[in-house]
């Protein structure tokens, strides 16, 4: 594929993500094109026909579909985009790439790692792209946090702590949806936004080698949306997982999204036996460093993340001007379009989508059992 070849997008799933990857892949196209090729919104596909139409009406997208296959079989589409509820994850990917596209695929990957198992086979068999939205590793400044722990600054890593707390689905009277039934997300909180701050710990630390989990359902109940009465949430509100890493590296993670006042509340921090650093999403372009000094012990200091840092001037003319969700998502769609150019990919993939759906599953037991559980990898 050479650069100047436009990148055929199909999408699956008009729903929320829709608007946020459509803005991303056209912006990614038009700001970075001596990195990026050009790309046609070729298809688009949701169930919900109303919003597939709408999609294309407002978005741009070329044609819709109530079909998914009409976009995973189609010839005239390279990559397709995975935007649906998880459920229909695992299916969508593995027709994909029975059909020889590229795939970027929302998290969690699937439901559970053997889903996640069946779609990251299907990928390594068609040997294309496969990209894990793991969108926050992306992010400049969790790749200078990895730049400076490779870096040495910080010594040996001992324990990486990490958060995601929202509060959206706090209010009693929340109706329900497929992100609070098992069946169609696998988990709650812990697959939808615990995933994203999973992957990140892994970066920074290596695979997880054992959960020990607590998880609670704050809301037992939920409105049915349509017709009166209740239905039972059979999925996590929040969770609290103690880890370990490969090499002994100790880990807490804590997400919840009925955590009241909690606003995208994202924040981790490394803790080496010579420093440490720690980040906030409220203060996302710089971090906390308290790096090994030759004489005495670590002082803090703010290290913002400069434009120069990480080729970030067609956002960014200055450090200190903040980026925000809409540049993550343009981002990551810069690395996938670069990706495709170069035939190199270096982002998360279906083995990182697979790793934390493997580290889900153990916490799901521990909570269930009561125990640390280990953490089974099933592939790689
Ligand atoms: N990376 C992030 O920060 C982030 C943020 C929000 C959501 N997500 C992920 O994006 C995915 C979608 O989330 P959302 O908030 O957009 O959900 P949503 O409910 O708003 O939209 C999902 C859409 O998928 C459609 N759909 C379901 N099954 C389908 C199928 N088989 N064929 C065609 N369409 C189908 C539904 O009709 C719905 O319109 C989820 O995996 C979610 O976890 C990621």
């Amino acid at each position: 594929m050479s650069r100047g070849d436009a990148i055929r997008l199909g999408l699956v799933g008009a729903g929320f993500m829709a608007k946020l990857h459509t803005f991303a892949f056209e912006t990614a196209a038009l700001r970075f094109p001596a990195s990026c090729p050009p790309v046609r919104l070729t298809r688009v596909a949701d169930l919900d026909e109303d919003l597939a139409r709408s999609a294309a009406a407002e978005l741009g997208w070329e044609a819709w579909t109530r079909d998914w296959q009409t976009v995973t079989r189609a010839d005239d589409i390279d990559l397709v985009l995975v935007a649906t509820s998880v459920a229909s994850h695992v299916d969508v990917c593995v027709d994909a790439f029975a059909h020889g596209k590229h795939v970027l695929c929302e998290k969690p990957l699937a439901r559970n790692s053997a889903e996640a198992g069946a779609a990251y086979d299907a990928a390594v068999a068609a040997g294309t792209l496969h990209a894990t939205g793991f969108a926050m590793r992306h992010w400049p400044a969790v790749r200078l946090a990895e730049r400076i722990l490779a870096g040495g600054a910080l010594g040996r890593l001992v324990k990486v702590r990490a958060h995601y707390l929202l509060d959206w689905a706090a209010p009693a009277d929340l109706p329900i949806s497929w992100r609070f039934r098992r069946a169609s997300a696998g988990s709650g909180s812990l697959g939808d936004v615990g995933s994203h701050v999973l992957d990140v710990m892994r970066a920074f630390a290596g695979e997880i080698v054992s959960v020990y989990a607590r998880l609670q359902t704050v809301r037992p109940t939920r409105p049915t949306p349509t017709v009166p009465g209740h239905e039972r949430v059979d999925v996590d509100d929040a969770a609290d997982l103690v880890l370990e890493f490969d090499g002994g590296v100790g880990g807490v993670m804590e997400t919840s999204w009925a955590a009241p006042g909690h606003k995208t509340d994202i924040e981790f921090e490394l803790i080496g036996d010579e420093g440490a650093l720690r980040f906030s999403w409220a203060r996302n372009d710089e971090l906390q460093v308290a790096a090994r000094r030759p004489h005495g012990s670590p002082v803090l200091e703010i290290r913002p993340v400069a434009p120069e840092d990480q080729d970030l001037r067609e956002f960014a003319p200055a450090a200190g001007t903040a980026l925000g969700l809409s540049e993550l998502f343009v981002l990551q769609s810069r690395a996938v379009l670069s990706g495709l150019a170069t035939g190199r990919w270096s982002g998360p993939d279906f083995l990182d989508g697979l790793r934390v759906c493997e580290a889900i599953d153990a916490a799901l037991t521990s909570n269930e059992q009561g125990r640390c559980v280990p953490v089974l990898r099933t592939r790689g």
